[in-house]
């Protein structure tokens, strides 16, 4: 069992246990998300202790090098010390520039951010709600040559976040980001390599991003091998004027050897 502080009150953290389910154990409010050190909602900034690697793992430099961490994946072996994130560190504003239904549950939403954004397709932004829940989204957009972030957004039932970004959040209004994370992304030193790349529903956005820039970089994959790239889309609705726009238009540019399917079940 080791002592855990935060905003000057002491925790106790058992053995194996994670910081985060030890906080919430005793009643502290912590934002979370994926509860598994992917989507980084949960980063919090120690200023005193040592904190195990993996607590830290795909944070930025900058940011590690300030203490920031992951509960949800940090199990400390001392005692550490904690304090809420300043939001100047991890936040900043974009603006909503555009709004469309892509399929029944996907809606396509377009961010400018007020910072100028370096990024990977593939990575993911977190987004904040009014009442401080955060949530991650996939970039479909590719940096340098989109000059807006694209989202796309699946409605998840009773979902907090999904639900107010389609329904409430209007053109023309800011939002708070945090971003870009993530260690998923093309690779452009292996461009010999075939790509196999697997989605469905809203798991298309991140994949398009990957996919445009493997081509824009030139990627043969094996020429000899009989497919090259391949693209294999599930989707529970396909709607061709929509979301299957998207892809035509997408695989008209596409070059030989590329095969995409898309199947579809109700
Ligand atoms: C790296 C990463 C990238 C992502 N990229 C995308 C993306 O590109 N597009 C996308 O749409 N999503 C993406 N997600 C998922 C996204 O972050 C959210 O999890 C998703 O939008 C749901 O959030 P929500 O607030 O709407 O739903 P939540 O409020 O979190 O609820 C999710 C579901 O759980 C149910 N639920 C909530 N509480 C309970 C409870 N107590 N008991 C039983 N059921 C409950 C809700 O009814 C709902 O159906 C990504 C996630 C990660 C980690
Ligand atoms: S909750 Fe997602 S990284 Fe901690």
């Amino acid at each position: 069992m080791v002592n855990i502080t935060y905003q000057d009150k002491v925790y106790r953290c058992r053995k194996g246990e994670s910081v985060l389910d030890a906080a919430l154990r005793q009643g502290v409010n912590l934002q979370f998300s994926c509860r598994n050190g992917v989507c980084q909602v949960c980063l919090q900034r120690a200023v005193k202790g040592e904190l195990p690697k993996a607590s830290q793992k795909g944070i930025k430099e900058k940011l590690r090098a300030r203490g920031y961490f992951m509960p949800c994946v940090c199990r400390p072996r001392s005692d550490i010390e904690f304090e809420s994130p300043v939001a100047d560190d991890l936040y900043f504003t974009a603006t909503v520039a555009a709004k469309e239904r892509l399929s029944q549950h996907i809606y396509r939403i377009v961010l400018e951010p007020s910072l100028a954004l370096d990024y990977h397709a593939g990575q993911f932004i977190n987004l904040k709600h009014p009442d401080g829940t955060t949530r991650s989204y996939s970039l479909a957009s590719v940096a340098g040559e989109d000059y807006y972030l694209e989202l796309h957004i699946q409605r998840m039932p009773n979902g907090v976040m999904s639900n107010w970004l389609i329904d409430a959040l209007e053109v023309g209004s800011e939002i708070e980001m945090q971003g870009p994370n993530g260690n998923c992304f093309y690779q452009p030193a292996s461009i010999d390599q075939n790509l196999l790349l697997i989605a469905t529903g809203s798991g298309l956005a991140p994949l398009v991003g990957i996919l445009r820039t493997a081509l824009a970089a030139g990627h043969s994959g094996q020429p000899a091998a009989a497919w090259r790239h391949w693209l294999v889309y599930c989707a529970r609705h396909w709607r061709p004027g929509t979301a299957g726009r998207f892809i035509f238009t997408m695989a008209a540019g596409w070059p030989k050897g590329f095969i995409w399917l898309i199947h579809c079940t109700n």
